[in-house]
C-alpha cells in the first residue's frame, strides 16, 4: 500500500476511533462510530438451530459468535426476537420485554449480547412499533370494550358510521386494512396482516410505552435500534378519502405526517440522546427532503435511514438496466454528500438473494458476481448492511408450488390474486423470483444434513446448493466468496476513504461498467466493476502507478489507463499520486 494512504489511514483511525467510541457524532468532523460500522444482518429463525426443533435460536447464534467475529464486521442487526405468535415471523409482537420461546430466553439474550460485546461487535435491535400483535395485552384490552382505557392504543372506526374510508393492507388476503370486530361492532386498522393492528401514535400513552421499551433495551446494553415500518407510525387520523393516483405516493398518504417529527424529537430527547445508541429508520419518505428531515444531525431525530429506491431496481423478471442502478445510487449519494447519513444494502429478509437479483446465480458466475456486489456495498458511502449468507454467495431457492411457501405475504397475495382472477402462471413465476422466502432459507454451514443448520426438520428447506456453497468449504478455499468478503471488509475498515470519502461517478453512460472514485484529502481510490457476463474495456484515470487494492480475479489485464475487464470483475485501485 502506498505510504501516504497507509499513514493517513492509520492516523485517522487512531485519532478518530477513540473519540468516536465515546461520542455519538463529532459535530466538527461529522465522524461517528455507527458511520464506521459494517452491519451483519441475522435472520435468527434461519441462522443456527441449537436444539433440533428446526428453528434457529439465540444459543445457535452464541455457537457462531466466533464465525461472526471472523467476518470482521463490527455490528449485528437481528430481526425481532420478542415474544410473538409469529404471524409475520416476529414482526407481530405480543410482549416487547420478552424473548420468543422458539429463540430461547432472556439469559440467552444476555449471554449473546455479552459475547458480541466481548468481541467488539455492537448490537442493533429491531423495534416494531407501527403495530403490535393482536395477542398483545394492549390489544386484548383495547378490543374488549369501547370504554376500555386501552381503546385509544389502536385505531378504531365505529360501525354505525358505515364502512371506513378505504385503506390498503399489504398482507391482507383482500387487501383491506380495516378489519371488522364484532366484540365492539367496530373496525380496526392494520396496514400489514390482520394480526398486526396499527398502534395509535397520536396517543401520548402509546408513545411513552414505546420510549420505555426502548429504554429497557438500551439499559440492557443494545447499541442501536432499527425502526420497522416507521414512516407509517404517524397517520392522518381524520381518514380522508384518498385522491386519485394516491398509489404513486403511498408513503405520503399512508404515513410521514408532520407529527412524526414531533414524535421523533421526543424519542431523541427521552432515549436516543441519553444513551450511546443510534437509530435507523426503515424507509426514508418519498423525497430527499423527507429523508433529510429524518436524519440530519441538527434535526435531533434519527441518525440513519434506508431508502428503497435501490431495491425497486431489478424487481422484474426481465432484469434491470445498469444505468438505472447507477443513477439511483449516484443521486442519493450526492443528496447526502454534505449532510445526513444513509445505509447501503442490496438484500435483506424482505427481498430475494442479492446475487440472484443483481448478479448472476448461474454456476459460471455466481461466485464472481457475488464478490463484485460485495465490493460495491463495501466501497460506497453509507453504512453497509450485509445479509447473512451473502458473504457465501447464497442464492434464491425458487419454490414452484404455493404449498412450499411459509411467508404470510406470499400466501395471502396468492389468495388475493386467485380471488381476483389474475394470471396465476405469471403470478407464480414472479413469486418464484421475488418471494421473501428466497432470502430466508437456512444458513449453509457445512455439507452435513440440512447444511448443519439443524439436526431436526428445518422450518424452511435448505437450498440444495449447500453441498458446494457453505462455510466449511469456503473457509478452506482462498478464492472463495467468504475469504474475498473478509478481505473487502478489512480494506474498508482500514481505509476511512471508503467511509467518508467523496464519491465521483466515472463512465456514466457505460452500459456494462460501474466506476467511481472515492477521495478523502490526499487519499484517492478508484472502484470499477463489470456488471455483465461479457468482457468490457475500461479507460480510466489511473495515474502513473496504480496499486491494486482488491481484485476478484487472479490477475489484471491493464495497459496504461486501459483495463480489460472480465465478466463481473471488480477492481479497486489506489490512485493517489
Ligand atoms: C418491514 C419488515 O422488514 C417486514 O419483514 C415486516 O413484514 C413488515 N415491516 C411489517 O412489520
Amino acid at each position: 500500500m502506498k505510504k501516504s494512504l497507509l499513514f493517513l489511514s492509520l492516523l485517522l483511525l487512531v485519532l478518530g476511533c477513540a473519540e468516536n467510541v465515546k461520542k455519538k457524532e463529532d459535530s466538527i468532523t461529522g465522524r461517528a462510530w455507527w458511520k464506521e460500522g459494517i452491519i451483519y444482518q441475522i435472520y435468527p429463525r434461519s441462522f443456527k438451530d441449537s436444539d433440533g426443533d428446526g428453528i434457529g435460536d439465540l444459543k445457535g447464534v452464541i455457537e457462531k459468535l466466533d464465525y461472526i467475529e471472523s467476518l470482521g464486521v463490527n455490528m449485528v442487526w437481528m430481526n425481532p426476537i420478542y415474544s410473538s405468535p409469529n404471524a409475520d415471523n416476529g414482526y407481530d409482537i405480543s410482549d416487547y420485554r420478552g424473548i420468543m420461546e422458539d429463540f430461547g430466553d432472556m439469559d440467552d439474550f444476555d449471554r449473546m449480547l455479552k459475547g458480541l460485546h466481548d468481541r467488539g461487535i455492537k448490537f442493533v435491535m429491531d423495534v416494531v412499533v407501527n403495530h403490535s400483535s393482536d395477542e398483545h395485552e394492549w390489544f386484548r384490552q383495547s378490543r374488549s370494550s369501547r370504554d376500555n382505557p386501552f381503546r385509544d392504543y389502536y385505531h378504531w372506526w365505529p360501525a354505525e358510521k358505515g364502512k371506513p374510508p378505504y385503506r390498503y393492507s399489504l398482507f391482507d388476503p383482500k387487501g383491506d386494512a380495516w378489519k371488522y370486530d364484532s366484540v365492539t361492532d367496530a373496525y380496526y386498522l392494520h396496514y400489514f396482516a390482520q394480526k398486526q393492528p396499527d398502534l395509535n401514535w397520536e396517543n401520548p400513552k402509546v408513545r411513552q410505552e414505546v420510549y420505555d421499551i426502548m429504554k429497557f433495551w438500551a439499559e440492557k446494553g443494545v447499541d442501536g435500534f432499527r425502526l420497522d415500518a416507521f414512516q407509517y407510525a404517524s397517520k392522518d387520523t381524520t381518514w380522508p378519502e384518498l385522491p386519485e393516483g394516491f398509489e404513486k405516493n403511498v408513503i405520503k398518504y399512508y404515513g410521514m405526517q408532520p407529527n412524526l417529527h414531533k414524535y421523533l424529537k421526543e424519542m431523541n430527547e427521552q432515549v436516543l440522546s441519553k444513551y450511546n445508541v443510534f437509530a435507523v429508520s426503515e424507509g426514508a419518505g418519498s423525497t430527499f427532503e423527507d429523508a433529510h428531515s429524518l436524519v440530519d444531525a441538527d434535526r435531533k431525530e434519527l441518525q440513519m435511514a434506508y431508502h428503497f429506491e435501490g431495491m425497486d431496481v431489478g424487481n422484474s423478471l426481465e432484469g434491470y438496466k445498469l444505468s438505472e442502478f447507477k443513477e439511483v445510487y449516484t443521486k442519493w449519494d450526492s443528496a447526502f454528500a454534505k449532510k445526513g447519513w444513509l445505509s447501503i444494502f442490496l438484500a435483506n429478509h424482505d427481498v430475494p438473494r442479492m446475487v440472484s437479483k443483481f448478479g448472476n446465480d448461474s454456476t459460471a458466475f455466481r461466485a464472481v458476481s457475488s464478490k463484485m456486489l460485495n465490493t460495491f456495498i463495501l466501497s460506497m458511502r453509507g453504512t453497509p448492511y450485509v445479509y447473512y449468507g451473502d458473504e457465501l454467495g447464497m442464492t434464491n431457492i425458487g419454490f414452484d408450488s404455493i404449498s412450499q411457501y411459509r411467508d404470510i405475504a406470499a400466501i395471502n397475495s396468492y389468495e388475493k390474486a386467485l380471488s381476483e382472477g389474475e394470471d396465476m402462471e405469471a403470478f407464480m413465476a414472479n413469486l418464484k423470483f421475488s418471494s421473501r422466502d428466497n432470502g430466508r432459507t437456512p444458513m449453509q454451514w457445512d455439507t452435513t444434513a440440512h447444511a448443519g443448520f439443524t439436526t431436526g426438520d428445518p422450518w424452511l428447506p435448505v437450498n440444495e446448493n449447500y453441498i458446494k456453497v457453505n462455510v466449511a468449504l469456503e473457509r478452506k478455499d482462498p478464492n472463495s466468496c467468504l475469504n474475498y468478503f473478509r478481505e473487502m471488509v478489512n480494506l474498508r475498515k482500514n481505509n476511512p476513504v471508503f467511509v467518508y470519502g467523496d464519491y465521483h461517478l466515472l463512465l456514466p453512460d457505460h452500459q456494462q461498467l460501474y466506476a467511481y472514485t472515492r477521495s478523502l484529502g490526499e487519499l484517492q481510490v478508484l472502484v470499477v466493476m463489470n456488471f455483465s457476463e461479457k468482457p468490457a474495456t475500461a479507460i480510466l484515470p489511473l495515474g502513473d502507478n496504480p496499486e491494486v487494492l482488491i481484485n476478484n480475479y487472479p490477475d489484471v489485464d491493464r495497459a496504461a489507463s486501459t483495463v480489460q475487464m472480465k465478466p463481473y470483475q471488480a477492481l479497486i485501485f489506489n490512485i493517489e499520486d
